[in-house]
């Protein structure tokens, strides 16, 4: 098992490996003393590891109540909200009581906003089930629902007071959902590690290794700015286009898809505007190695009004995120006819 420590306005520890599940009760409760314990999770993951988290947590002396959603981003909004909210009143959860947020990405953001607004603020565990979740959405505290009007639009930040990532619980993703998790880690090749992105065009990664060079990336990001000012920005390499793509697509193309194509597109934009070399021709190699697309058909017009409708905008400007080279991204700001202009110019 590796652990990385976060040390944010709450510390709190992710711990990485294999087998992790059946002891989730004895490692909650060296942070949280047994208490009620709700697990949040979809119908895909909870009939697969509820069972064996509730028993281990009743082992260790919580008690436990169960909610779980239908499976998928078309949840992720007000209306299952506030569903769990009414769950864990009617549960009579207090204070002092913990959200157990057990499931993908969709799970662990929707959880954590619910454990973050239910009686102003209770504390929450993470327990991601898969890769995506695991290396980027369970660390870091971002949690939210979509609105209409685009994804993550109503939110808060609110740290976890563990993550445990059993790496097991990988065996039954499918290929996509595997693929979709790699989007985002050979988006942390990207930012900063040369490194990590090279040993992704190998094939005998060591999972627990990848995530915990991920996660201490992510750490080390979110400790020098946790609210997202500025250097946290970095982390949306591929985001801002690629969330325009995944809404367009009306979420039939996965997160981790729609940001592989959106980080393609920032990366020819980032070369043509003489930021960027050598990135599209070593980034789509490595896409296509585990399966994702690199394309997607949208004109510069429609990113534009879904992007300036997403909360990347401060005010009139956006902040873009563009790779300079392979492990390097500088954010660089623009006006938002400048934006405009960029994506007609290369969409
Ligand atoms: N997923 C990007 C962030 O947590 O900032």
């Amino acid at each position: 098992m590796t652990t990385v420590d976060v040390n944010a306005s709450t510390k709190y520890s992710v711990h990485i490996g294999k087998g992790l599940l059946p002891h989730a009760g004895e490692m909650i409760s060296k942070v949280v003393s047994p208490c009620k314990a709700a697990i949040i999770s979809d119908d895909k993951v909870a009939p697969l590891y509820a069972k064996t988290v509730r028993e281990s947590l009743e082992k260790s002396g919580f008690s436990v109540v169960e909610y779980a959603f239908p499976n998928g981003e078309a949840s992720k909004n007000i209306s299952t909200f506030a569903q769990i909210l009414e769950f864990l009143a009617s549960s009579k959860l207090s204070r002092t009581d913990i959200v157990v947020a057990l499931g993908g990405g969709v799970v662990g953001d929707m959880a954590g906003f619910c454990a973050a607004c239910y009686l102003r603020g209770i504390r929450f565990v993470q327990i991601p089930t898969t890769i995506l979740a695991a290396c980027d959405s369970s660390v870091g505290g971002k949690t939210a629902v979509d609105l209409a009007a685009g994804k993550n639009l109503a939110g808060a930040f609110h740290q976890p007071s563990i993550v445990l990532c059993d790496t097991d619980t990988f065996k039954t993703l499918d290929k996509r959902q595997i693929s979709c998790g790699y989007a985002e880690i050979i988006k942390y090749g990207i930012i900063c590690d040369e490194k990590l992105f090279e040993k992704l065009s190998y094939d005998d990664n060591d999972i627990e290794d990848i995530l915990s060079v991920c996660v201490s990336i992510k750490r080390d990001i979110v400790e020098r700015d946790e609210k997202e000012s500025g250097d946290r920005k970095l982390l949306n390499l591929g985001h801002t286009l690629g969330h325009a793509v995944e809404k367009h697509s009306n979420f039939s193309l996965t997160h981790g898809e729609a940001v592989a194509i959106g980080m393609v597109m920032i990366a020819k934009i980032s070369e043509k505007l003489g930021v960027g070399q050598n990135i599209t021709q070593r980034l789509l190699p490595i896409l296509s190695k585990y399966s994702l697309p690199e394309s997607y058909d949208i004109s510069a017009g429609e990113i534009f009004d879904i992007a300036t409708g997403d909360k990347k905008v401060d005010g009139s400007s956006i902040t873009l995120v563009l790779p300079e080279e392979i492990g390097k991204c500088r954010l660089a700001k623009y006006s938002l006819s400048e934006f405009s202009k960029i994506l007609s110019e290369n969409i």
